[in-house]
């Protein structure tokens, strides 16, 4: 199949690009679209023809549920059964935007679409390129992360092409995503709201709105055997083909251990990689008298610019063939619940402490 890639305003689209998409979707192809979060994957959500096809494309498996996408309030009682009066709280306050709400279904889903599950995960999503898009589709688009399956998401065009390329009809391209992380996931299936996925939307604006809410275990615990109850949250996710660790701790100390073991990584012949912010990759350069691949990711002081270059930074090291990756911990006051759930996937928990000049580094010899 030859993929096909329109460029487009993405404040304001092609009304012909939008038409010639929709078309697609409406007869069970697939497209992938910009939105504010991460480029999606669409197919029409009705269609669990499409649905198969996405899962296909995407080499995932059909038991991890896709995302339904609206564009219009009144479309949601078509596909959601019981929308408790706080979840309309949070609609009124972040919809359109980054965040996503699980109901029980309607029979108008089908169960390809939701994995198996009787609820359904629905995002009004607030870029106007994805808004044409749904509405020309017909109202209701399934749109997982348009990456491979285990990579990490996509936040241009250019990423799409780089997996998907030869699987689906189109690509709009829309230059690059605003956040460049997944949406913020909440359950409203049980009593009491349960984030089941950090984003941009974080703990604070949650329950600012909703009172009281919980997180889902699943997420925050390295432990494999408390599953998440995302499907999606429980693969190895977001990783690069290197080994990462990540390094936490203070500043200095982070920043002398990660020259350490760049050092010894460089030694023996490696390609050694580290992620850092903009403040404190001065501290790295010629650590190792070396081509270590210094990658500062964005600054402290504007947390927003790492959420937003994390994923395509993960990419840069694959092209670059990189063999090992050390990264700082990026605890940010407001993102940095969301961004360190994405690093420590991607390094699969591997965590070192820098606590001083005799930190446990010799665990990762
Ligand atoms: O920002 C986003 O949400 C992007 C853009 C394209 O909108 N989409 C996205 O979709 O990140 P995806 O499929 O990559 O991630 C959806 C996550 C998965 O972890 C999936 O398991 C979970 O949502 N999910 C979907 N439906 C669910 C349901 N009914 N119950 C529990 N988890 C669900
Ligand atoms: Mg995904």
């Amino acid at each position: 199949m030859k993929t096909i890639i329109k460029k487009v305003d993405p404040g304001s689209p092609d009304a012909e690009v939008i038409e010639e998409a929709g078309r697609i979707l409406r007869s069970g192809g697939l497209v992938a679209f910009p939105t504010e979060t991460v480029y999606g994957l669409g197919g029409d959500a009705l269609n669990p023809e499409s649905s198969r096809k996405i899962y296909a494309a995407k080499g995932r498996p059909s038991d991890n549920p896709l995302i339904v996408h609206i564009a219009d309030l009144k479309d949601l009682e078509r596909i959601a059964e019981e929308v408790p009066g706080n979840a309309k709280l949070l609609m009124n306050e972040y919809w359109p935007g980054p965040v996503t709400m699980i109901f029980q279904k309607t029979e108008e889903v089908p169960t390809e679409t939701t994995g198996g599950l009787p609820t359904v995960a629905v995002r009004f999503p607030s870029h106007p390129t994805a808004r044409a898009l749904i509405r020309a589709a017909g109202g209701f688009v399934a749109a997982p992360s348009a990456n491979a399956s285990g990579r990490p998401s996509p936040t241009s065009a250019r990423h799409v092409k780089q997996d998907l390329d030869g699987r689906i009809e189109m690509i709009i391209d829309g230059g690059s995503s605003a956040i460049g992380l997944e949406s913020t996931i909440v359950d409203f299936t049980e009593e009491i709201p349960v984030i089941l996925r950090p984003g941009f939307i974080n703990y604070e604006m949650l329950s600012e709105v909703l009172g009281e809410v919980k997180v889902d275990p699943g997420i925050l615990s390295e432990d494999q055997n408390v599953r998440p109850k995302a499907p999606g949250m429980r693969y190895r996710h977001y990783a690069p083909k290197a080994p990462l660790i990540v390094v936490e701790g203070e500043r200095g100390p982070v920043t002398e251990m990660i020259r350490t073991l760049v050092g010894k990584a460089a030694a023996q012949g490696k390609r050694t990689a580290v992620l850092c912010s903009d403040e404190t990759a001065a501290f790295y350069e010629n650590a190792a008298n070396s081509s270590v691949m210094v990658s500062p990711v964005g600054s402290l002081e504007k947390e927003e610019s790492i959420a937003k270059h994390l994923f395509g930074q993960l990419r840069i090291f694959d092209e670059n063939n990189i063999d090992i990756i050390y990264s700082e911990a990026f605890e940010t006051p407001r993102l940095g619940q969301a961004i360190m759930n994405r690093l420590l996937k991607a390094a699969g928990h591997t965590v070192v402490r820098a606590e001083g000049p005799f930190a446990r580094e010799e665990r990762y010899e």
